[in-house]
């Protein structure tokens, strides 16, 4: 008798973490590098529907005022060091699929700001008034954070103890906001001074900073289940009257990082850098490949490693939810116009 292609798997079996995991690496095939490659023409940066409403051009998302709502269409377009570089393919529908996915899981946590999601690409949302700041969480001394502690110990007002190592775990996650800056780097700031200025409230910026805990705690334990840490991560949240409410995307792998969990320890203890799935692949790539850390001309970026890009987004999103990432080789932007007229949107 022939072999079967894929293990059946009795309900017992499948209660199972690592029958479910491997059963699930089984399935994640369905995206090869081959399709990636031939979706590189198709990857978008750009969107043109004036019906949808006023347009405004975020670094990757066009979103368009439609009424008291926003219609977020999350492009293919990559950004580093606050610059727009290029395309991957299929990037969009992950972040959005993926920011979906997190917004339902989180939901008891926090309101969401999403009325409809009519496309792989493209999330419906309700218009709130952005709080004019970037809510970090870390668990770890890493990136940014490890470089203000190198130089004086001391992250958006948060004073560390001497002797800590990077990428070491925190005993407790620190909330580091900072500022949301229209042109340039956001800069750190600290809960005081956010409070001084005017900002934000002393009571809403300690309900944000609970809640923003909260998320990531949720986080952190879904991540375990599928062998990642949520080693940090970024929220935006908004004001509709009086309720705080969960915006712009949560838990992507453009606004948080991923660290394979069953290698951490190791890589920690040898002082060796993590394995990672989120952006700073690439950013790696850029300062070692092309000395690039946001200044300058655009480097040019080559095929291989867009689509190496894309592979990893794919891998996080799929090893986060659980499930593989379906999608199919070709023009994105017709079938989104479809969606949205089918919805009333057009
Ligand atoms: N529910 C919402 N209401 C109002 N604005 C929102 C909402 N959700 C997200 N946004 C805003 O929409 C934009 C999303 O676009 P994108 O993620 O491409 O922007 P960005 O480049 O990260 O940020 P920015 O454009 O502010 O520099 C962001 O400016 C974000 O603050
Ligand atoms: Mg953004």
């Amino acid at each position: 008798m022939a072999e079967p292609l894929l293990p059946e798997l009795d309900s017992y079996t499948w209660q199972k973490p690592l029958y479910r995991e491997t059963f699930l690496q089984l399935l994640r095939t369905m995206i090869s590098k081959e399709e990636l490659q031939k979706q590189i023409p198709f990857a978008f940066g750009e969107t043109h529907f004036p019906k949808l409403g006023e347009k405004y051009r975020g670094k990757v998302r066009d979103v368009y005022s439609h009424g008291g709502q926003l219609i977020l269409i999350t492009t293919d377009r990559v950004s580093a060091f606050d610059r727009i570089l290029t395309t991957m393919p299929f990037k969009g529908q992950v972040l959005n699929e993926l920011a979906a996915f997190w917004f339902e899981k989180l939901k008891g946590i926090i309101a969401n700001h999403i009325i409809d999601v009519p496309d792989a690409n493209v999330m419906v949302v309700r218009k709130v008034e952005i709080v004019p700041i970037e809510i970090v969480v870390r668990g770890y001394l890493t990136g940014s954070a490890w470089r203000d502690y190198s130089g004086g110990r001391t992250i958006s007002g948060i004073r560390l103890p001497p002797g800590m190592r990077k990428d070491q775990h925190f005993p407790q996650p620190l909330v580091t906001p900072s500022t949301k800056s229209q042109h340039g780097h956001d800069m750190p700031i600290s809960a005081e001074q956010i409070i001084e200025q005017g900002t934000v409230s002393r009571q809403l910026m300690e309900k944000i900073e609970k809640t923003a805990l909260a998320l990531y705690k949720k986080g952190v334990e879904v991540c375990a289940k599928h062998g990642l840490i949520l080693v940090d991560t970024k929220y935006e949240f908004g004001l509709a009257g009086n309720d705080l409410v969960l915006a712009d995307e949560v838990h992507t792998p453009d606004s948080s990082r991923f660290w394979y969990a069953d290698t951490y320890q190791k890589l920690f203890e040898e002082g060796n850098d993590q394995r990672m799935i989120d952006k700073e692949y690439l950013r790696q790539w850029l300062i070692r490949e092309k000395n690039f850390i946001g200044d300058g001309p655009l480097p040019d970026i080559p095929d291989e490693i867009r689509i190496e890009f894309a592979r990893r987004y794919i891998e996080a999103i799929e090893q986060i939810t659980g499930k593989p990432f379906t999608a199919k080789v070709g023009e994105v932007l017709p079938r989104i116009e479809q969606n949205l007229k089918k919805r009333g949107y057009l």
